[in-house]
């Protein structure tokens, strides 16, 4: 089989230099990169390193190997074309279509999909010029992941900081698995929770949950690969921010509720993957809990938490909001899954049968996906993207 075709665009800014890693992963993981440098991003990175690491010849100008026609050949051959960074100028002539060097020609003549990561500072990613270039690229088809948080060149922090390559890379892959140049949760606003609830006991102990977090975090990064704007509502994980993806850190089911509340008033879909405590500890001790000698430990008193799935499917912030729960199920599987459904009130569950092999933690998992409409999709063993884009197929189908 050929290998994908990947044209890596970089723009001429400090984070040219974290490309060299995105193009590394690209190579090592099979894909064909050719490095296409505008002349400013030779100034922080040369031709010589891109050409070093892709293995294939660097050109920044249309005038390079001309009988060979680079400008059209290189972007009708990709199967991906992905920038990063992508500056405030880069974005800017993308969005209205100008083509002065090689990277911005293979722009226009690329048909396949295209994904921009941008990084500069704070104050050009804001400025109303840069997010109607941003939004005009994404309503034409790009994704255009957002910016990460952070500290940017000198003494600046805020956001505009180019996304973790090994994130971005994520992004790409699951692009490149598509094959779909029309992101259909484009314009969308989806909230994701994702890992365990903790609740304190006193300073040191807390009542909690094996959940790892990652089918919340495959969730989270497979929508942003489909263009969604992310919330990702994280309870005691730690795993690295998925690009593009805003995510809140919560530690007990209280606050989890209200970070998902507060995420969901404009959301058009959200997915409950985290793992929330049922019951907290109805005191919290504020030293730490001593063992006496010759007597038996206290008993330790639970009281409910709030059942936030339930709460908000009875009553949805917006009209025509998805929402999605998931069920971990031993016994009788869709029968269980059925009822809580019902009982949850929300649109989609998705049952996952726990026991042997099928532990947390694991990279890969088994489900059946059910609907409030009576329908049944079950979802083979397999990675946990494999079940997020199943799960966002349904959900982009039932936002019309
Ligand atoms: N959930 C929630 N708030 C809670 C508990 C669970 O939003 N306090 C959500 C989870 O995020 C998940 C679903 O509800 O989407 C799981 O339902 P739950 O009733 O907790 O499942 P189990 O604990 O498996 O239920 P049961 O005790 O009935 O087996």
């Amino acid at each position: 089989m050929d290998k994908p075709k990947v044209v890596l665009g970089v723009s001429g800014g400090i984070a040219a230099y974290k490309a060299c890693e995105l193009l590394r992963r690209f190579t090592e993981s099979g894909h064909d990169v050719r490095v296409v440098p505008t002349a400013a991003a030779l100034h922080f990175v040369g031709a010589a390193t891109w050409s070093a690491l892709s293995g294939n010849p660097v050109a920044t100008e249309v005038w390079d190997d001309v009988h060979e026609v680079p400008h059209v050949r290189i972007g009708q051959h990709a199967d991906l074309v992905v920038v990063a960074p992508a500056t405030a100028d880069m974005l800017a002539k993308a969005a209205h279509g100008l083509a002065d060097d090689l990277l911005t020609n293979t722009l226009l003549t690329a048909r396949c999909p295209v994904v921009f990561a941008p990084a500069m500072h704070t104050e050009m990613w804001e400025h109303p010029a840069t997010q109607e270039n941003v939004a005009t690229l994404r309503r034409r088809g790009a994704v255009v992941i957002e910016p990460a948080v952070g500290r940017l060149t000198g003494v600046d922090t805020g956001k505009g900081r180019l996304p973790d390559p090994g994130e971005i890379f994520e992004v790409c892959r699951r692009v490149l698995a598509r094959g779909s140049a029309t992101p259909d949760l484009e314009g969308r606003h989806v909230v994701v929770s994702a890992g365990g609830t903790r609740e304190p006991l006193d300073p040191v102990r807390f009542l909690g949950n094996r959940s790892s977090g990652k089918q919340g975090y495959a969730l989270a990064r497979t929508a942003a690969a489909r263009g969604a704007r992310v919330t990702l509502v994280a309870a005691n994980t730690g795993l690295p921010d998925p690009a593009g993806v805003d995510v809140v850190r919560v530690g007990t089911a209280v606050q989890l509720r209200e970070a998902v509340l507060k995420a969901a008033a404009d959301a058009d879909a959200v997915v409950m993957a985290a793992a929330v405590a049922d019951f907290r500890p109805s005191a919290y001790a504020a030293g730490k809990i001593k063992k006496k000698d010759g007597q038996e430990p206290d008993p330790i008193v639970l009281v409910r938490n709030p059942d936030v799935l339930a709460e908000i499917s009875a009553e949805r912030a917006r009209p025509g909001q998805v929402i999605v729960g998931f069920a971990a199920e031993t016994d009788d599987v869709l029968a269980n899954g059925r009822a809580k459904l019902a009982r949850k009130g929300c649109d989609l569950l998705v049952v996952n049968e726990v026991g042997e092999r099928k532990t947390f933690g694991a990279e890969e998992s088994e489900a059946v996906v059910l609907g409030a409409d009576g329908s049944e999709t079950p979802v083979p063993y397999g990675p946990k993207e494999d079940l997020a884009d199943t799960v966002w197929d349904l959900v982009v189908r039932r936002l019309g």
